[in-house]
């Protein structure tokens, strides 16, 4: 039986998921397809129940549900616990789980790219969905302090529950540190600026906007203009989806030059 998955979200049209998964599907000779589906909130517990009847035979979940869709899961996965975030959802022993795989995507990422974390100083901007995966990624990657800031305060208090550690900073007030990790949707449009002066710290430091599209925001582009290392949210996109291709099939797709070319076509 051909086997269906979805990416549901809101909004959900610009995704690259389909693209990606369809290409993995058909490059190992699986009998699957992969769709988008915009959902809203009160479909949600209808969906849970489409893979337990499997229906459905699995889903990622985006932006705004990774945490609205846990109330209506029959168990989650240690990291989806401890982020609050699902993105993968599968049937195991007639029990529909949730999972993260954003924490992968994110850390495996900062691997790739040969950084190494260790004992350093990290600066996210901003609090939102994304951010628990990030904190916990480089708890992962060893990393020294976590400094935050956030244009409100709400959502950092929130996630100071979680994540004791965390240093909140004021919007200005500036820290040195070796990477500096855009996680606003500050970046999304042509015109969006991150009105925070960079200039005056010591360290030469790597710049990580969570944003794929555009590929360079303002923010990769001030950096790169003043010679840091720039990392856009693609490559943690890419291996996100590896992971959950992984949970769903077994198989480790391969991200090789053949695969990116397609996915720039
Ligand atoms: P998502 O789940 O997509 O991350 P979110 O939870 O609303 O969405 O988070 C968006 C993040 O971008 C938040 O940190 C938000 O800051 P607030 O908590 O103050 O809303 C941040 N953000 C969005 N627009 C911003 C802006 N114009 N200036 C600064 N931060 C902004």
């Amino acid at each position: 039986m051909n086997k269906n998955y979805l990416i549901i979200g809101n909004p959900v049209e610009h995704s690259l998921s389909p693209k990606i998964h369809n290409f993995w599907f058909n490059k190992n000779n699986i009998n699957a397809t992969y769709e988008k589906e915009t959902l809203s909130e009160d479909k949600l517990e209808n969906l849970v129940k489409r893979i337990k009847e499997e229906d459905i035979s699995g889903a990622n979940i985006t932006v705004p549900f990774k945490q609205k869709i846990i109330p209506f899961l029959d168990k989650l996965s240690d990291l989806a616990k401890k982020t609050q975030s699902v993105n993968t959802l599968y049937k195991k022993d007639d029990l529909v789980i949730g999972d993260n795989t954003d924490v992968y995507g994110f850390s495996q990422s900062i691997l790739n790219h040969n950084i190494n974390l260790k004992n350093k100083d990290a600066l996210i901007i901003g609090a939102g969905g994304v951010v628990p995966s990030v904190i916990t990624a480089l708890e992962d990657l060893s990393i020294g302090k976590i400094y935050i800031k956030n244009r409100t305060k709400e959502k950092l208090l929130k996630l100071k529950e979680t994540f004791i550690n965390l240093n909140s900073l004021e919007w200005d007030q500036e820290t040195d540190c070796n990477i500096v990790i855009n996680a606003t949707s500050l970046g999304l449009k042509p015109n969006d600026q991150i009105n925070l002066n960079f200039d005056n710290l010591k360290n030469k430091i790597i710049f990580y906007d969570t944003i794929y599209n555009p590929p360079v925001t303002n923010f990769l582009k001030n950096a790169k203009d003043k010679g840091h290392v720039t990392i856009n949210g693609k490559l943690m996109l890419l291996l996100q989806a590896q992971k959950a291709f992984e949970i769903w099939t077994g198989i480790n797709p391969k991200i090789d030059e053949k695969f990116l070319n397609y996915l720039n076509d």
